[in-house]
């Protein structure tokens, strides 16, 4: 029996409502301990505006050490209009941003799949989308996020200049790519590097790099591993989303392709992501497991926001922390069941089907827990 130690971190906007139907999931497992052999203790802080509301700063001290050793950090969404004039280095998002970099979480992986209820829902034609299954894996401690020289400065010709710097190293580039070589394994162990090599120094280092893991350390992997352009990536994942299984990129590109696939599945409110550190001697990674959509301040407090993408991480957290492939299978069958059964919340609802709250969302992924486990 193994009892893993869970730190949520609900954050802003519809982040405490989405977290409260993830822990009705993780209450449901904690009830079936004795079957799955495992049980989670969980403990909640402030993170984001919360925090910066309740201490004056994104993200305490004592929230990053127990992060630190903690299984699974669960965050829900960090931001919103009532934080946004603050400045740069007080605003909410450094809370997740100091996260991301003090646990060293250098692979964040983002799965866009079409579930085949909500393909209507995508602005593309079903026919583009369905079944589409692809993850991104951006890197995400490095590049033009974190590189100096940063700042805004004031020029002797009375201008101001802004600078930032997209940097990286070999390590930085090989660390990525074999995680997403690895998982590329496990799929459709086809892999697509993406830059812009024909612009940037940077670019050029890290095709080459990526190359370099392909043929050198996973030389039999049968990794048929391909290059392209950031720019060509973004138009080719509105043409032909299907061609690509997994893609690999720097925390940028990645963070502007993750949109879009996440769109063209039909709901941003839909998708998970984990972000994972390097193994330790033990094979266990620092991880943190959020949704990819935001605070949604528009609609926050409502009880409409859909909590599919936070009980999705979950699913992620049972398989990339606690070893539970069989357990996150079922919930992630679990979710699309209840889509299946006609459920929506306002963001993916559509003509004929049944509009429900968070609540009753979280609710139902709970039942069909109980019917897939009676
Ligand atoms: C994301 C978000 C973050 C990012 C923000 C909130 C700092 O857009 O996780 O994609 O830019 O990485
Ligand atoms: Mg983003």
């Amino acid at each position: 029996m193994t009892n893993f130690n869970f730190l949520l971190l609900p954050g802003d906007g519809i982040g405490p409502e989405v977290m409260s139907e993830t822990r009705r999931v993780i209450d449901w497992f904690n009830g079936r301990s004795n079957t799955t052999g495992n049980s989670f203790d969980v403990e909640e802080e402030l993170v984001g505006g919360a925090s910066i509301d309740a201490s004056g700063i994104p993200v305490a001290d004592g929230t990053v050490e127990k992060a630190l050793v903690a299984d699974a950090v669960l965050l829900g969404a960090v931001g919103g209009p009532k934080w946004d004039e603050l400045p740069f280095d007080q605003k909410p998002e450094r809370g997740l941003l100091r996260l991301r970099k003090e646990l060293e979480l250098f692979a964040n992986l983002r799965p866009a799949i079409c579930y085949s209820a909500l393909a209507d829902a995508s602005s593309l034609k079903r026919e583009l989308v369905e079944g589409l299954d692809l993850l991104i894996v951006r890197e995400l401690t490095g590049g033009v996020y974190f590189g100096e020289p940063r700042g805004i400065s004031e020029l002797e010709n009375g201008e101001r200049r802004g600078i930032n710097t997209q940097v990286y190293t070999t390590s930085e580039i090989r660390r990525v790519v074999r995680i997403a070589i690895e998982l590329a394994q496990k799929r459709g162990s086809r892999l697509c590097s993406v830059e812009k090599a024909n612009v940037m120094e940077s670019g050029v280092l890290w095709r080459q790099e990526a190359q370099w893991v392909c043929d050198n350390e996973y030389a039999d992997s049968g990794i048929e591993m391909s290059h392209m352009y950031a720019d060509n990536c973004a138009m080719q994942l509105v043409r032909q989303p299907k061609q690509f299984d997994v893609i690999v990129t720097d925390n940028l590109f990645g963070d502007m392709l993750s949109d879009e696939a996440a769109m063209l599945t039909g709901s941003l409110g839909m998708l998970p992501s984990a972000s994972l550190g390097a193994a330790d001697e033990n094979g266990r990674r620092k991880a943190l497991y959020e949704p990819v959509h935001g605070s949604a301040p528009d609609i926050t407090g409502q009880g409409v926001a859909n909590p599919l993408a936070m009980i999705g991480s979950l699913a992620m957290a049972l398989k990339y922390s606690c070893d539970m492939g069989d357990e996150a299978d079922m919930l992630d069958r679990a979710i699309a069941n209840v889509l299946d059964n006609g459920l929506r919340t306002g963001d993916i609802m559509q003509a004929g089907m049944q509009q429900a709250s968070t609540e009753d969302m979280g609710k139902a992924v709970v039942a069909e827990l109980e019917a897939m486990s009676a």
